[in-house]
């Protein structure tokens, strides 16, 4: 299968989401990354289910949604009923990982764990066979548009081999810093799923810029 792109809306121009999403549709995009931020577990604040369910309500791609909130399991169904396709959690967040991506399994969304930079992609290992996809944080969660994490590589590297180990088929997606300049070096680690925001967001023409993306 070829690589997808999940273009991130948290830098699109909010009082046009409406075109931002008919955009999104129209394009290569695989997917439509949506960050919910809760101002405890990242220093800032974005969207929540109002947002969510109106964007599912003209999405004609899965929502890839982002949580970068303390206490997810507490939600999980919100997030469902909101028109998540897939929920990613974060790693440092949870209290008990195994019973949350059961839950979300359940609710029938994909599950998936992101990891903050500085947490060791090892702790993984017994979480694979229930993880869909696994999300590698390449900047410090939070904002869109910092600089991409070169000591990421090697992370992703390590990941991929322990996945092929376990045989567990899990995707791998970045977010954070990605674009052309680093698309083709992080699939050839292993990467599955590219999260992008400001390279396609901050482009004169987002589309074509996301086509770009797809056919590297
Ligand atoms: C950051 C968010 C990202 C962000 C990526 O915490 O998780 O999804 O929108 O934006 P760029 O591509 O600008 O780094
Ligand atoms: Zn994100």
């Amino acid at each position: 299968m070829s690589h997808q792109i999940a273009p991130s809306i948290l830098n699109s121009n909010f009082l046009r989401l409406h075109d931002v999403i008919t955009m999104l549709n129209n394009s290569e995009a695989d997917l439509i990354h949506l960050d919910i931020m809760d101002g405890v577990f990242v220093p800032n604040l974005s969207f929540g289910f109002p947002v969510i369910s109106q964007i599912n309500a003209i999405a004609e791609k899965p929502l890839d949604v982002h949580l970068m909130t303390v206490k997810p399991e507490r939600y999980l169904e919100r997030y469902k009923e909101a028109g998540a396709d897939i929920l990613t959690v974060h790693y440092e967040a949870c209290d008990d990982l195994e019973k949350t991506l059961k839950e979300i399994t359940a609710l029938g969304m994909k599950a998936s764990v992101s990891l903050k930079p500085a947490t060791s992609v090892e702790v993984l290992r017994p979480f694979l066979a229930y993880l869909d996809m696994v999300l590698i944080m390449t900047v410090e969660p939070g904002y869109g548009g910092q600089s991409f994490m070169e000591e990421s590589y090697e992370r992703i590297k390590t990941l991929r081999r322990m996945i092929s180990e376990a045989g567990s088929g899990t995707l791998i997606e970045v977010d954070g810093g990605v674009g052309s300049q680093n698309l083709v070096q992080l699939r050839e680690a292993g990467v599955d799923v590219f999260v992008i925001g400001t390279s396609i967001f901050r482009a004169e023409d987002p589309a074509a810029m996301i086509r770009e993306l797809k056919q590297m």
